[in-house]
């Protein structure tokens, strides 16, 4: 065995700060850090230079970029195809043998599947063939349903190859939750699959979609068989995937779009109830999903990249379809639990694979950290050159252990910042540059402008906390607007500043030499195991039950989770209930509405709870209360003695 290679080695006079090493820098794409001065000196001409080189277009642009108060574009007038960039262009550069697609199934008694370019050219464009023969036009939206599959990526390169934009619910999401989506897209099809394994078991995905799609305004279901569960297919309404992809035709042009045509539609979490869905165009998005993944995990051809998130996040969106396999590398799905059958699966996989990049979020770090490391002495690592992290903030033991354990002290962590809105990444280190430094997460990638701003919108100085915001011109894939509720958009992200600065909702710091440190949401979002879900969300579901008068819902901080929801619930006057009773039916409405990845982890049934003079639930002094922290001054309150009864339940 040859000796594994040293990509990153410590400062020699800060602790905890690493740099890249020459063999590192020598590989990178970048490697000085003046690329970040170049680049915001004309941000126009950097991302268009980047633009031309990376991306295959039809027909070049008229203007790198316009903008007006809450519009703005990039690559105005390109024409340009999501799908042939990510799969056609490599099959025609000679690398159509090449692997595409490793999927690996739960089950360890089935084969790993691998899907080379041509082959994911040719099923990509049957499903094409498919959606069309089932009426799907350019502009339309398709709904995906799907379980970690392949074809749930053959699906979305599908839409977008004939101009469709998608609008991918995540698997565990419930009936309801799909149903609002369908509904708020208007979507003509939706493609699911009949279960996926999870934990060993199979689970019925069909039934929650055949829930979901009760009375939706969608006129043909695609399922692909994937478990063999018995489901029910809805004549007329209903087809396999199997059956009608074994009639379609391996030919299809891909439809010509334009930069400022949709992509696609994912819908997040916001301040309130309703989730919004966000909207991403085509060029833009094209262009920053290449080259962030390009850059940021230093991709070169042969490299199997793994990206554990799922389709249904934005981060499965960018970093497990369209960014690697824009790129032409090999990216890595796999179906299952990362603990299953032992908590080893994914060493294994990343052994078995000779997997290059791994990208995943602090929360499974945080599991993995408690099972010990003799899960991972058994397997040999040292193929990894590149680590990633994303969703929330890394707190500094999970990144060391990371860094040690998994990387071996080998490689760079690079702590990627964004959100489903800015649809690729915008804060990170450079692999090429650094420095990595734990729970700093660097600065904006070239060509990207941040500012911290205080509440007046004055810049904050070195290590004063502030509102992290995007600066004009605006990064190539940020959100182009909220579907159907234009006003949604501008309340939400461009309130606080005005037209010149998205307004994130995230707190940050940044040190003296410009590195940004994230400190986490200042709205009513959480992130749960790294999942996005507002506070309300779960009010929403909680508020459904008939005997309960009110809820609030905080977040408390968890070893594991990053966070976990606490619900304070209000029953009617008079409601007499079995506690433990109601609180197993306020799950299964939450299981229901949502899913279950929304459950709290507490419900405190309470008469009251803390309220301002003018009736408004006061949040921060029920955060501090699941804390176990002081609330605080109490004068404000219009019952303060709330808190202490409140108290009393907690302990
Ligand atoms: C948080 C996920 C700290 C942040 C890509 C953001 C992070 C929200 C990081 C978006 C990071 C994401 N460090 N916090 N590296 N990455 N976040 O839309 O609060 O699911 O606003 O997108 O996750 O979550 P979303």
């Amino acid at each position: 065995m040859t000796e594994p290679k040293q990509w990153v080695k410590p400062d020699p006079e800060k602790e905890d700060v690493f740099w890249p090493t020459e063999e590192l820098k020598e590989t990178a794409w970048v490697s000085d850090e003046s690329i970040y001065e170049e680049a915001l000196e004309n941000p126009e001409e950097f991302w268009a230079e980047q633009a031309e080189e990376g991306i295959d277009w039809y027909e070049k642009w008229d203007e790198v970029y316009t903008e007006e108060p809450y519009n703005y574009e990039w690559f105005v007038g390109g024409k340009l195809n999501l799908a042939y960039n990510a799969v056609d262009r490599h099959v025609e550069n000679g690398k159509g043998d090449e692997n595409a697609i490793v999927w690996e199934p739960e089950p360890t008694d089935e084969d790993t599947v691998r899907i080379t370019y041509s082959e994911l050219k040719d099923e990509v464009s049957k499903f094409a063939n498919v959606l069309e023969s089932l009426g799907v036009e350019k502009g339309d939206r398709v709904g995906i349903y799907m379980p970690m599959i392949p074809e749930a990526l053959i699906a979305m390169l599908a839409t977008a190859r004939v101009g469709a934009a998608h609008s991918v619910v995540f698997s565990a999401f419930s009936p309801e939750s799909l149903k609002d989506r369908l509904d708020d897209a208007n979507a003509k099809v939706l493609v699911t699959a009949d279960g996926y394994y999870r934990r060993g078991k199979p689970l019925n995905l069909k039934k929650n979609a055949n829930k979901g799609l009760r009375g939706s305004p969608v006129e043909n279901v695609v399922t692909v068989k994937r478990t063999g569960a018995d489901v029910e297919m809805e004549e007329g309404r209903d087809h396999w995937y199997h059956e009608l992809m074994e009639g379609a035709s391996t030919e299809h042009e891909p439809a010509v779009m334009d930069s400022s045509d949709l992509a696609f539609i994912l819908y997040t979490s916001g301040t309130t109830g309703k989730p919004k869905g966000v909207m991403h165009h085509v060029g833009g998005y094209a262009v920053q999903a290449y080259l962030t993944a390009k850059w940021n995990f230093n991709l070169h051809e042969g490299d199997i990249f793994w990206c554990t998130a799922d389709v249904g996040w934005i981060t499965g969106h960018t970093y497990i379809n369209y960014g690697p396999l824009m790129n032409g590398v090999t990216t890595v799905v796999y179906e299952g639990a990362p603990d299953y059958p032992e908590y080893d699966r994914l060493w294994e996989i990343i052994e078995d694979e000779g997997v290059t990049q791994f990208y995943t979020a602090p929360t499974a770090i945080r599991m993995f950290i408690k099972q010990g490391e003799e899960w991972l002495e058994k397997h040999d690592l040292s193929s990894l050159q590149i680590l990633g992290t994303v969703g929330e903030p890394i707190n500094k033991d999970a990144w060391m252990w990371y860094f040690e354990h998994i990387g071996g002290g080998r490689c760079p962590i690079v702590d990627t910042w964004w959100q489903t809105e800015t649809g690729a990444n915008v804060i990170n280190a450079l692999p090429g540059v650094g420095p990595f430094i734990p729970v700093y997460a660097g600065k904006p990638f070239p060509g990207i402008n941040a500012d911290l701003l205080d509440t007046e919108g004055n810049p904050v100085g070195v290590d004063e906390g502030g509102y992290l915001t995007l600066k004009s011109p605006f990064p190539p894939s940020l959100i182009r607007g909220v579907y159907k509720r234009p006003e949604k958009f501008k309340e939400e992200y461009w309130s606080e500043y005005g037209p010149r600065y998205y307004f994130t909702s995230d707190g940050a710091r940044i040190d003296e030499d410009g590195n940004i440190r994230i400190t986490g949401r200042l709205d009513d979002v959480m992130n749960v195991a790294g999942h996005r879900l507002a506070t309300g969300e779960v009010e929403n579901a909680i508020g459904k039950h008939e005997l309960v008068a009110e809820s609030a819902v905080v977040s408390r901080p968890d070893d594991v989770k990053g966070e976990v929801p606490i619900a304070f619930v209000m029953l009617e006057r008079g409601a007499e209930v079995d506690s433990e009773t109601l609180k197993k039916e306020l799950i299964g409405l939450v299981d229901d509405t949502i899913g279950p990845t929304a459950r709290p982890a507490d419900i405190i049934i309470a008469d009251e709870v803390p309220k301002t003079r003018s009736g408004k639930i006061m949040r921060r002094i029920l955060k501090s209360l699941v804390k176990g922290e002081n609330p605080g001054d109490l004068t404000t309150l219009r019952n303060p003695e709330a808190v202490e009864r409140l108290q009393e339940k907690i302990q």
